[in-house]
C-alpha cells in the first residue's frame, strides 16, 4: 500500500486527538492526518495541528462538513466525550464516513483489536471501548480461553493530569462500557471496573489491575503462558504495555471458599495480574500511558481496516 494515502479526520483537539494526531504524524502507515477539529479556536490542540501542518477547523463537526477535503476522507475518529460522540455521530452518519469512537458512547461494537478487530472490519462505527478495556479486556479474554472466568474485576489507576475534562465527564460510561466489554470482548459472565484518578505529583504511570475468578481445577501453566502471550501481542502496538509482575494465583476449595456478597460461595482459583503502560510521551510525559492505550489501539485499528479495503480493493462508500 502506498504510504500515507488513507486521508483521516480527528474530532477533539484535547488529550486523547492531540496524542493520535502526532502519532499518526510520526508513523509510517497508510493514515494520513487531513484534519483536525475542535471547538476552542484557542486549544493547545489546534494550535499544534497548524504548527504541523495539518488543516483545522473549530467549528466542530458542522466544520469538518465544510472543509474541502471531507470527501476524501476515509475515517473520522471521534475523541471528544460520550454525549458530544452521539450528537456528531448523527450529523456524520448519513454522510457514510467510517467513524472510530475513542469514548465511552459505544454506540458501535466493541472493538479490542488484539481479541475482535477481524469481526469488525466493515462496521460503520467502532467503539474502541477505554483505555482500561484496551489494557485489561486482552487478559481476561487470555485467561477466558483456559477455563470459565465466572468474574471478572479490573481496577485502572491514571494520573490526573492525564483525565481532560472530555474524561472526567464519562466516568459512569467508563465503569459502564469497560465492564460490558470485559463480559462482551472477554469473555467473563460478570465484569466490573473500577477507575481511580490519582493526584499524585510526580504523576504516576498507568496502572492496572485485572481479577478474573476461574471456575473448577485450572492449569495455571497454560493461563500464565496465555497472558503472556496475549500481553505480546498488546505490546507488539503499544510499546509501554507489559506485565507489572507474574502472574497470581489462589485456589478456593469447597472447604475453603471465597465468599462474595452478590453470588455467595465460589471454589476455583483467583487469577491477578498487574499491568503498567509507560506512554510514548507523544503529547503528554510518559507517565499518560492511558493516553497510548486508546490511541495506539485505534491507530492500529484504522491501518487495518486502510490494508483491508485495499485488499479487497473496494470502495468505503
Ligand atoms: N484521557 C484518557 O486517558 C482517555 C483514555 C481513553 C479514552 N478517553 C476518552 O476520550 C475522550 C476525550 O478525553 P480527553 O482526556 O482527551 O478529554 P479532553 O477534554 O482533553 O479532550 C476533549 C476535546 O474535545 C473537544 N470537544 C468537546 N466537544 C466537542 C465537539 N462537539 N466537537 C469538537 N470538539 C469537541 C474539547 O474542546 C476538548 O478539546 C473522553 O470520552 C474520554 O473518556 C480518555
Amino acid at each position: 500500500m502506498t504510504q500515507r494515502d488513507w486521508p483521516v479526520a480527528i474530532i477533539g483537539s484535547g488529550n486523547i486527538g492531540t496524542d493520535l494526531m502526532i502519532k499518526i504524524l510520526r508513523g509510517d502507515g497508510p493514515l494520513r492526518a487531513a484534519a483536525m477539529v475542535g471547538i476552542d479556536p484557542d486549544s493547545d490542540g489546534l494550535a499544534r495541528a497548524t504548527r504541523m501542518g495539518v488543516p483545522t477547523t473549530a467549528g466542530g463537526v458542522e466544520g469538518l462538513l465544510d472543509m474541502d477535503c471531507y470527501g476524501d476522507i476515509e475515517v473520522v475518529f471521534d475523541a471528544t466525550s460520550a454525549g458530544a460522540h452521539r450528537a456528531n455521530w448523527a450529523a456524520l452518519e448519513p454522510t457514510g464516513v467510517r467513524v472510530l469512537d475513542l469514548t465511552p458512547a459505544a454506540i458501535g461494537p466493541y472493538c479490542v483489536p488484539v481479541v475482535n478487530l477481524e469481526d469488525h472490519l466493515e462496521a460503520p462505527n467502532l467503539n474502541m471501548v477505554t483505555c482500561g478495556g484496551q489494557a485489561t479486556v486482552p487478559i481476561v479474554a487470555a485467561v477466558a480461553e483456559c477455563g470459565i472466568v465466572s468474574y471478572a474485576e479490573i481496577v485502572s489507576s491514571i494520573s490526573s493530569k492525564s483525565a481532560g475534562p472530555g474524561t472526567r465527564a464519562n466516568i459512569d460510561e467508563f465503569t459502564e462500557t469497560t465492564a460490558a466489554a470485559l463480559q462482551s470482548v472477554g469473555g467473563a459472565q460478570r465484569g466490573k471496573a473500577v477507575m481511580v484518578l490519582n493526584p499524585a505529583d510526580p504523576p504516576i504511570l498507568m496502572r492496572n489491575t485485572v481479577y478474573c475468578l476461574v471456575d473448577g481445577d485450572t492449569d495455571h501453566d497454560a493461563i500464565e503462558s496465555a497472558v503472556v502471550h496475549m500481553a505480546a501481542r498488546v505490546t507488539a502496538y503499544v510499546p509501554g504495555y507489559r506485565l507489572k509482575q507474574r502472574v497470581q494465583f489462589e485456589t478456593f476449595t469447597a472447604q475453603n471458599p471465597l465468599h462474595i456478597p452478590e453470588t455467595g460461595k465460589f471454589s476455583g482459583t483467583r487469577v491477578t495480574v498487574m499491568l503498567e503502560v509507560t506512554g510514548a510521551a507523544h503529547y503528554l510525559p510518559a507517565y499518560a500511558g492511558n493516553l497510548d492505550i486508546m490511541t495506539s489501539a485505534a491507530k492500529a485499528t484504522a491501518e487495518r481496516i486502510a490494508t483491508h479495503h485495499r485488499e479487497n480493493a473496494g470502495a468505503t462508500r
